[in-house]
């Protein structure tokens, strides 16, 4: 392989359902004319379908299908609309004509060109297309490279809950090219960001720090900066999937601001805020919980509003309250025997999952959104 990719793996052990596996994770600057080359070192079958949305489409889609192309591969492009209230049944669905009309069959494989929301939906056509499909994600929005892509959790939205349909299903390898972060509009930048906070809030308080220190250069963008970043997040993220690769426990620690996060997605109906908007705002809420219930420092739960308001989430639409916040986190895939079961932190780098707060604090938590200041932290 070039010099100018780094390159490291994911290592899933084996359980009752498949013997252990391994899978790489690539990554690099303007790399995408390689991509035929690394999918022809691992195998990926030479029927492809390249599935994305119009913005990644001639952007970077292109150049990953031309490069299939010049490795000896039989690429087709799928294209799907972009936008969350889009990553719905009805789309895959329409996936599946597709790949159906063209002629894919069970020797066919999906590659997901995009972000998040063409990772998660193209990975769910590809768990399901012929009982599954190999795929290959090829994450461009700085939330997709650090999180979306690696851990193999893929899926759609319901109406009324996020991602209530899915499967775990890992993809062949992770491609991610850096240089694909300089079209990349602010407000996506800024959603991104909120994952990397959460990964620093629950497992790495160097990273907190170091988000903490260049949050200026960070939000420019400075490009420069996100390498480093990118594949330390990955790693985390890989070392938490290994440990607990089907959320049977500890994996729900990156769950940390989402129980909120989802119920303002899904009460909003997914088209007022992003995904990182809307944890942004479950990790303020979730902070305070923590201080309540987990003992988090106060100081602590501060400095991590502040650095989450940084990130200037849009107003929350007035159309929504505190009550029906409430009621919709009770749609949350945690949700055991009607209880809420949240991922909160004990201190900065220092993640927890399974508690259930006293319903009075979780109440209290979410009215804190609707003061003036909209800091949850606040006393
Ligand atoms: N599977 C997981 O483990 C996991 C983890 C975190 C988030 N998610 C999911 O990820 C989704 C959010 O993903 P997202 O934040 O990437 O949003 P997104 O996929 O909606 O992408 C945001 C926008 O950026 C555009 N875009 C993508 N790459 C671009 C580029 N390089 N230059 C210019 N424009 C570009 C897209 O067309 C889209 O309009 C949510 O559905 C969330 O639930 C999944
Ligand atoms: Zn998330």
């Amino acid at each position: 392989m070039d010099r100018s990719f780094s390159k490291f793996m994911v290592n899933i052990p084996a359980d009752e359902r498949s013997s252990a596996f391994s899978y790489p994770i690539v990554t690099g600057h303007d790399i995408l004319s390689m991509f035929g080359s690394v999918a022809s070192e691992l195998h990926l079958p030479k029927r492809v379908a390249v599935i994305t949305d119009p913005n990644v489409q001639n952007l970077y889609a292109s150049h990953v299908q031309s490069s299939l192309l010049n490795f000896g591969f039989r690429p087709d492009t799928i294209l799907i609309p972009s936008g969350e209230e889009h990553k719905t049944l009805d789309t895959v669905r329409n996936v599946y004509d597709k790949l159906h009309e063209a002629g894919f069959g069970r020797d066919a494989a999906i590659v997901a060109v995009g972000g998040g929301v063409v990772g998660d939906l193209a990975g769910f056509a590809a768990a399901t297309y012929y009982r599954g499909v190999p795929f290959a994600q090829v994450p461009t929005t700085l939330l997709a490279q650090v999180d979306s892509s690696v851990g193999g959790k893929v899926g759609v939205n319901l109406p009324y809950g996020k991602n209530l349909i899915g499967a775990f299903y890992q993809p062949r390898f992770v491609f991610i090219d850096v240089k694909t972060l300089t079209t990349l509009a602010e407000r996506e930048v800024r959603s991104g960001l909120a994952e990397i906070i959460k990964y620093g809030a629950i497992l790495d308080k160097e990273l907190f720090e170091m988000i903490a220190d260049n949050i200026d250069a960070l939000l420019k963008p400075d490009i420069k900066l996100f390498p480093e970043i990118i594949e330390r997040c990955c790693s985390l993220k890989a070392s938490v999937v290994e440990q607990d690769e089907r959320e049977s426990g500890y994996r729900e620690v990156l769950n940390f601001g989402h129980t909120v996060g989802h119920a303002i997605e899904a009460l909003t109906r997914y088209s007022v805020l992003t995904h990182g908007e809307a944890i942004t705002y479950g990790m303020m809420v979730e902070a305070h919980m923590s201080v309540n219930h987990c003992g988090l420092p106060q100081e602590d739960a501060r400095r991590l509003c502040s650095l989450l308001m940084r990130l200037s989430p849009p107003p929350l639409p007035e159309i929504i309250d505190d009550h029906q916040i409430y009621q919709t986190m009770f749609t949350d895939k945690k949700v055991r025997s009607g209880s809420l079961r949240l991922s909160l932190i004990n201190a900065i780098g220092e993640g927890t999952f399974g508690e259930t707060p006293d319903e009075h604090y979780i109440k209290q938590s979410i009215r804190k959104l609707f003061t003036k200041e909209r800091d949850a932290c606040g006393p």
